[in-house]
């Protein structure tokens, strides 16, 4: 995804700079050409020398504002030359001065020579974060497109205090610049409600028994954060997904689930009120008849297990839905994925079906990357190719909404 693009990072003074680091590394390993440029107050906290070290390339900060390359200024190189421009840490002076187009120094009088799509993460004090001035700035500068947002998240910050104003960890902002660089910043779901369900469900034989599947929750995560970059409004009905996976998507409502039966009854609640409705959950297809409330002592243990079947929940919520309303299925499947997958998308009644192989590399449960052929209700096939979670996801709205 992110090989051979050109991604522009500008660091103003914050401590949360520190964090950038990773970012560009990551980013380098991942073969993109990273331009950095530090402001004054960045450098007070991190040294060019450091992002100069991590992106192979020069970093740039006030001192060679004036010095330019095949004489044309700085500035303007590198403003035509970005695809993206992530300015983290964003702080309160940086923010007002973007706000007001002010252009006092090399990032902000980038910012004004270019014209790609800018990601901001911004960083700072909660009191700081909550005056009036700076939400306005914030305000005003959401308001043009061109710019998108990573909301600072709550937490302890580095002056002791707990509240918002943390700047958005190193793996959200990869996936924002992922996202900025597959869609060019479109806010395209803005006002639409989707619910999404991710996950493997359990049936609990006892407290500590469970029938289950290895799904990690991966796909159902990418799904939200594509749609939370594209401007949506995400519903996260989750049963027991990989640890950590929740923090990709701090602005999703989340409803925790255990069992087939908890998603069913979730999934009905918030059916209502969403425009389109995604079942990624792998639900396991059937449950232990019997449920014992204490541990079963292992000689206690039975030797077959009666089972009982599970309700079909996406089944149930294309009988409920309203006609403006789009359900999404997903049908994970080995050997040959067309026929089950066709079979699915018509007796679920679905306006729409992923097919997806589990039994190849770079796909399936707990894989960072899938592969999937796409259907609809009106025959249409689209064939995607092994690409990252996130990608598949962007794909996917864009065929839904095609
Ligand atoms: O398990 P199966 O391959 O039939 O799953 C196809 C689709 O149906 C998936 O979207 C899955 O989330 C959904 N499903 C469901 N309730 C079940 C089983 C599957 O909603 N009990």
């Amino acid at each position: 995804m992110f090989h051979s693009r050109r991604i522009l990072i500008g660091i103003s003074g914050g401590i949360a700079a520190y964090k950038v680091c990773e970012v560009v590394s990551t980013l380098a390993k991942a073969g993109a050409e990273v331009r950095v440029i530090l402001t004054e107050g960045a450098t007070q906290f991190i040294a060019p020398l450091t992002f100069a070290t991590l992106s192979r390339q020069p970093a740039y900060t006030d001192r060679e504002f004036w010095q330019p390359v095949h004489h044309r200024p700085l500035h303007i190189e590198l403003g035509e030359w970005a695809e993206v421009f992530l300015i983290a840490p964003l702080t309160a002076n940086t923010l007002a001065k973007l706000a007001y187009g002010l252009a006092d120094n090399l990032l902000t009088n980038t910012v004004l020579a270019s014209a790609c799509p800018i990601l901001l993460a911004p960083a700072m004090n909660t009191e700081m974060w909550q005056q009036q001035t700076v939400q306005r700035n914030w305000q005003q500068l959401l308001s043009d497109p061109r710019y998108q947002a990573l909301h600072p998240n709550s937490g302890i910050l580095a002056c002791d205090r707990v509240g918002t104003g943390r700047m958005a960890e190193p793996v959200e902002i990869l996936s924002g610049l992922e996202s900025l660089l597959q869609t060019g910043g479109t806010q395209d779901l803005q006002g639409k409600q989707i619910l999404i369900s991710t996950g493997g469900t359990r049936e609990h034989f006892d407290p500590v028994r469970f029938i289950g599947n290895p799904s990690t929750g991966k796909m159902g995560i990418a799904l939200a954060q594509a749609a939370l970059h594209r401007g949506a409004t995400v519903t996260l009905v989750h049963a027991p997904i990989e640890t950590g996976l929740l923090a990709l998507v701090p602005q999703a409502r989340l409803v925790p689930v255990i069992s087939a039966d908890e998603m069913h009854k979730a999934m009905l609640t918030y059916l209502p009120e969403a425009d389109w409705i995604i079942m990624a959950a792998a639900v396991a297809d059937v449950r232990p008849a019997d449920y014992h409330a204490e541990k079963l002592p292992k000689r206690s243990l039975p030797s077959s297990l009666s089972l009982a079947s599970v309700p079909d929940i996406v089944a149930d919520l294309s009988q409920h839905k309203q006609p403006h309303q789009k359900l999404i299925g997903f049908a994970a499947q080995t050997g040959d994925i067309l026929p089950p997958a066709q079979e699915k998308l018509q007796r679920k009644n679905l306006d729409a079906i992923v097919a997806n192989p589990i039994d190849l590399p770079n796909s399936g449960f707990g894989s960072d990357q899938n592969q999937a052929i796409f259907l609809d209700a009106h025959s249409r096939k689209q064939v995607i190719p092994p690409c990252s979670k996130l990608a598949l996801a962007h794909q996917l709205f864009d065929f839904v909404q095609s």
